[in-house]
């Protein structure tokens, strides 16, 4: 008898098989008893009717706990009413470990307490849906990336310079002299791009965010593209097909996780260019009208941010932000340089901003001007400034982060369930 995984469930109706599993729900009605069995591919019951089995087995299936381990044989149904749709009418089963009382239980459990479970939270079929779309977006990133001519280019972890400000900076001691968990992989692409023309990387970045918002972890990862010759509106043209070839992407093969997730898939079917692009100066008069004024120069929170975002049924393109609020490296508008040539995205539906990105200062003095004016240790930049110094090019990327991504694909309110095992302040366990 061939063990198949419950998500072939349906190429095997009428054979014998055998699945393996756990037990994911049960109930039981005097002759029958029935165990929803999940195998991370999915939920399929398993019907164990008095008649069809031994004594032996009838009564491990009287007794067998949530969550147990099982391997069960028996032919495959199709059954539109039970869960998954499929069931396996039993002939044998086999309890591999019967499991301690479960600790997660089908009522409503706190936040915290599940996240403090999160080992045992994974299981659940709506945490398996977030998962199985991450790893989706993550296959959609890379696929149009390579399409694109772009070269995966790993940036390092241990960094001896901040490229995100040095207020959230996580040091290490580093054989004795302090080093940065890296905030971004920027600087690194920026040197690759000069390398092989088009670069990215995806890796972990660590911020040490000290306050507790929905859209904040102190450990996410970012896919940050860079490209040489590149200005500001083709990192825009790029970061908008790039987010059309996600959304489409997890439509196509993760419907059934979004269903799972109760996601509102019409809103996801809106996803197409062109995504409005406003200036940050036409944001404030938005945020003026919609009765929360913001002083120009300032940044937005996270208020604003939603307030924005929900304005348009597509991501919107904010630019030219005043240069004061942005990052050391960002380029400048030649006729108001008091603006810089950077970018964010904001998701739609109030899920804030995704991407940020632009065009970097590519001009040695300028670009050390700069550094001494953020007050950032110039020694720590020096092969930064080579990059200045030798057949410097015009260039730009953006970072699109992973966790804010796929919370707005699925439609949860906090990013901390995108990620496997989120690490936030005051959470490093498990
Ligand atoms: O806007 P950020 O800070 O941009 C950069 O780091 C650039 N160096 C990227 C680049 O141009 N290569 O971060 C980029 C994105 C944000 O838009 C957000 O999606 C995500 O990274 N991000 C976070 N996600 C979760 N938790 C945090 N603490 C995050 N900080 C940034
Ligand atoms: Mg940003």
């Amino acid at each position: 008898m061939d063990w198949v995984y419950i998500e072939d469930l349906s190429k095997n109706v009428g054979k014998e098989v055998e699945l393996r599993g756990w037990v994911y729900h049960r109930r039981s009605s005097g002759k029958i008893h029935f165990l929803v069995l999940r195998d991370g591919t999915g939920i399929a019951q398993a019907v164990i009717f008095k008649g069809d089995v031994s004594p032996e087995i009838f009564e491990i299936a009287e007794r067998i706990s949530l969550e147990s381990s099982v391997i069960v044989r028996g032919t495959v149904r199709e059954d539109k009413r039970s869960p998954g749709g499929y069931e396996v009418g039993v002939k044998e089963l086999e309890l591999v470990h019967q499991s301690e009382d479960y600790p997660i239980q089908p009522k409503e459990h706190g936040v915290d307490f599940l996240l403090s479970h999160r080992h045992l939270w994974l299981r659940s079929i709506k945490q398996n849906a977030i998962m199985r779309i991450r790893d989706e977006v993550i296959k959609a990133c890379r696929n149009f990336l390579d399409q694109r001519g772009f070269v995966m280019l790993d940036a390092p972890i241990f960094t001896p310079s901040a490229c995100e400000g040095t207020s959230t900076l996580f040091q290490t001691d580093y054989f004795g002299t302090p080093a940065f968990l890296t905030q971004s992989g920027q600087l690194y692409m920026e040197a690759g791009a000069m390398a092989l023309g088009r670069v990215y990387c995806f890796g972990p970045c660590f911020r040490a965010e000290k306050s507790k918002t929905r859209r904040h972890l102190t450990e996410f990862w970012m896919l940050e593209p860079e490209a040489a010759w590149f200005r500001l509106k083709d990192v825009m043209d790029l970061a908008e097909d790039l987010i059309v070839a996600i959304v489409e992407r997890v439509l196509e093969k993760k419907r059934n996780e979004l269903k799972t997730l109760e996601r509102d898939i019409s809103r996801l079917e809106l996803i197409k260019k062109p995504f409005p692009r406003i200036s940050y100066e036409d944001a404030l008069k938005l945020l003026a009208e919609k009765g929360k004024p913001l002083e120009w120069g300032q940044d937005f929170g996270g208020d604003e941010e939603t307030l924005i975002s929900q304005s348009f049924s597509q991501p919107v393109m904010i630019h030219h932000y005043p240069a004061e609020i942005k990052a050391f490296y960002m380029a400048r508008d030649e006729h108001r340089p008091e603006l810089a040539l950077g970018v964010d995205i904001l998701a739609s539906e109030g899920y804030g901003e995704i991407v940020g990105g632009g065009e970097r200062e590519w001009r040695y003095d300028v670009l050390l001007k700069r550094i001494e004016e953020y007050k950032l240790p110039k020694g720590a930049f020096d092969w930064y400034l080579d990059l200045r110094r030798y057949g410097s090019v015009p260039h730009a990327g953006f970072g699109l982060g992973l966790e804010r991504t796929v919370a707005w694909i699925c439609g949860t309110h906090h990013i901390r369930e995108t990620i496997p095992f989120p690490r936030m302040l005051e959470r490093i366990y498990p």
